[in-house]
């Protein structure tokens, strides 16, 4: 019941956008903002916490019109005059930054939250100005000056909206209605084992750019090459033909392309780069210019492959020496969204010797996709397709779809990003396997240079004393990599049984082991029968490893997690407290006894080179 009435207050919502503002929407992904000329309206924003959606439905659920509108930011014009908002007398919270942990009444809030910041912008008559948010959970109405700019949907993936002919010089207030309530028929829908954090959790930028500005690029090597660079390049304007130059001064490379009426130029060239890797985070300048336009970007350059068991590195075979994340913060409560937050959590990974961090079960900030660029760790990147989601609805669908080009769009020209993945978890049944079917085609139609994956789940077979795992799964011939969780010792089996454990598959794949572990929390000691005691977690580390080392076509490992993190899936007083504590390290930077565990294992992955 009260999912239906949700479904409907959803539905009223989409009717009166587009009754009130006809068919405003997004605009296509600028590329690289921190490069751009650009205005950050970051810091404290006035918010109205607003559960029965008022500022919007009046007390019939009827869609708001009138200067009862939050989004009109309207003020009594006489001391007769009712009315019933004042943002600017209303409590304010950072942007960017999720509500929930920001005040302790918000913690379990999900629902409506109206965020308004007021600016002056004397912008120059020759520019286009958009704005860009880096992401809102989970859907975001937003309005210029009481009108609206358009909706987005989904958590994790960044969206701009066109202000040039909108913004004023002086006295602007943008709003924007953040809804995170969850439903069945959303991406992710309305179980996931992480905390629902709420609100307009990356930061938002006002970007200036000329008439007609290089909108997007793609600037890699081409599948399976190390000296062939393919790509193009993408204008927005009304001058569409125009000369492009692509220059790498370091290499002592410039050549000019055309692009054609559509504004698009296909780029293809050879050049003699040293490549990008872990061991070598290489990246180098790349200055794209046009004839009214010019951006710099930091680009990698290497070639990643899968060919039978193994995963390619520049051509070399490479083991992934990994850990699992969620986009939680380091050492403070909440999402994380800066340099600062993606440093220290892979400083951590780095330290546990990892080349390679699976980023669960979203799209992670973009400051996590450079920074791993730039310190050289291999990314996974994932869409929240989560356990079970509506697999028949076309909507669902189209929404998974969308999220995967936000994902893909923003970060294709991260060297770091290696892997997409398009699940996690699912149950198999027919329409999920066309569902995902379709995701793993766009996925390598967007961009076939790159690999695809799910966290698949796998089959049992008791064999005498020995157990055999076999990985099997009708949507693994359609990927390039098969990862797969596992809990054994921790939700099934003991932690001894790894010993008698073999694992087959009947793809000529690699296989990525994307989730293994137990819970541990800090300081708890027992013997290592003692559950959630460290060294019960230490033990399940020592027999998992022995098991893994004898898988013959594994290429990586992520277990499940670096850092204990918030679920309301776990309350067990004293012990959880509404965190799942399988991390190697604590909400406070303290190392549990199994982190010591795995370091070891990939000092000897990495010493022994053993693949
Ligand atoms: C699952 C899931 C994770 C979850 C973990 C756990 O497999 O993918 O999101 O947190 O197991 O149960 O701890």
């Amino acid at each position: 019941m009260i999912e239906l009435r949700r479904h409907l207050r959803r539905f009223l919502f989409a009717v009166l956008f587009f009754v009130q503002f006809g068919a405003a929407q997004v605009a296509p992904l600028i590329a690289n903002i921190g490069a751009r000329h650009n205005t950050s309206l970051d810091g404290p924003w006035h918010v109205i916490v607003d559960p029965y959606d008022v500022g919007a439905l009046d007390y019939r659920a009827k869609p708001l019109k009138n200067n009862n509108a939050f989004f009109k930011n309207y003020k009594p014009q006489s001391k007769s005059e009712l009315v019933e908002y004042d943002f600017d007398h209303s409590d304010q919270l950072n942007v960017p930054g999720d509500w929930n942990t920001q005040r302790e009444s918000l913690l379990f809030y999900e629902g409506t939250l109206w965020y308004k910041q007021s600016f002056d912008y004397p912008q120059s008559a020759q520019s286009r100005l958009f704005v860009h948010f880096g992401a809102a959970n989970y859907q975001a109405d937003v309005y210029l000056n009481g009108e609206p700019l358009g909706r987005h949907e989904g958590g994790f993936t960044p969206f701009d909206f066109e202000i040039t002919d909108r913004v004023r010089p002086q006295g602007n207030f943008l709003v924007v209605r953040v809804n995170d309530s969850r439903e069945r028929s959303l991406v992710p829908a309305l179980t996931t084992d992480w905390w629902n954090y709420g609100g307009i959790t990356r930061p938002v930028t006002l970007v200036e750019v000329p008439q007609t500005f290089i909108q997007d690029y793609v600037v890699q090597l081409d599948k399976g090459s190390t000296r062939n660079i393919k790509g193009w390049v993408q204008l927005s304007g009304p001058k569409l033909q125009q000369r492009i130059t692509i220059r790498i001064p370091e290499a002592g490379f410039s050549q000019e392309f055309q692009t054609d009426a559509k504004g698009r130029a296909d780029v293809s060239f050879n050049a003699h780069l040293a490549l990008w890797s872990p061991e070598n985070p290489k990246l180098y300048k790349v200055e794209i210019a046009s004839e009214t336009d010019q951006v710099t970007e930091s680009i990698g350059f290497r070639s990643i492959e899968a060919k039978g068991t193994d995963i390619l590195l520049n051509g070399e075979p490479v083991f992934l020496r990994g850990i699992n994340l969620h986009e939680e913060a380091p050492l403070r409560p909440g999402r994380a969204w800066s340099d600062d937050d993606a440093k220290t959590l892979l400083t951590w990974a780095k330290e546990l010797g990892c080349n390679f961090v699976r980023l669960a079960h979203y799209p992670h900030n973009e400051a996590m996709l450079r920074m791993a660029d730039q310190m050289g760790v291999m990314v996974w990147a994932e869409v929240p397709v989560y356990w079970n989601i509506q697999w028949e609805n076309p909507q669902t669908l189209h929404n998974a779809e969308n999220q995967l080009q936000e994902m893909i769009t923003r970060d294709h020209n991260r060297a770091a990003l290696i892997i997409y993945s398009v699940a996690n978890e699912t149950p198999v049944n027919d329409a999920r396997n066309r569902f995902l079917r379709q995701l793993i085609q766009d996925a390598h139609a967007t961009d076939p240079t790159r690999l695809v994956s799910a966290a698949l789940q796998n089959r049992e077979y008791v064999q005498g004393d020995r157990i055999r795992i076999s990985i099997e799964d009708p949507i693994a011939n359609d990927l390039d990599v098969l990862g797969n969780n596992e809990y054994i010792g921790w939700y099934t089996r003991t932690v001894a049984d790894a010993d008698r454990i073999d694992w087959t598959s009947k793809y000529n794949k690699p296989l990525i082991m994307s989730e293994f572990g137990g819970d541990a929390r800090f300081g708890y000691h027992g013997d290592s029968l003692t559950r959630w005691s460290e060294e019960y977690q230490e033990n399940l580390y020592q027999h998992q490893i022995a098991m893994l080392k004898r898988i013959p076509f594994l290429r990586g490992t992520t277990p499940w997690i670096l850092k204990d993190f918030r679920s309301p899936r776990r309350t067990l007083p004293g012990i959880e407290d509404y965190f799942n504590r399988k991390g190697l390290v604590t909400e406070h930077g303290e190392k549990k006894k199994a982190f010591f565990v795995l370091q070891k294992f990939y000092r000897e992955v990495q010493s022994a080179r053993l693949r």
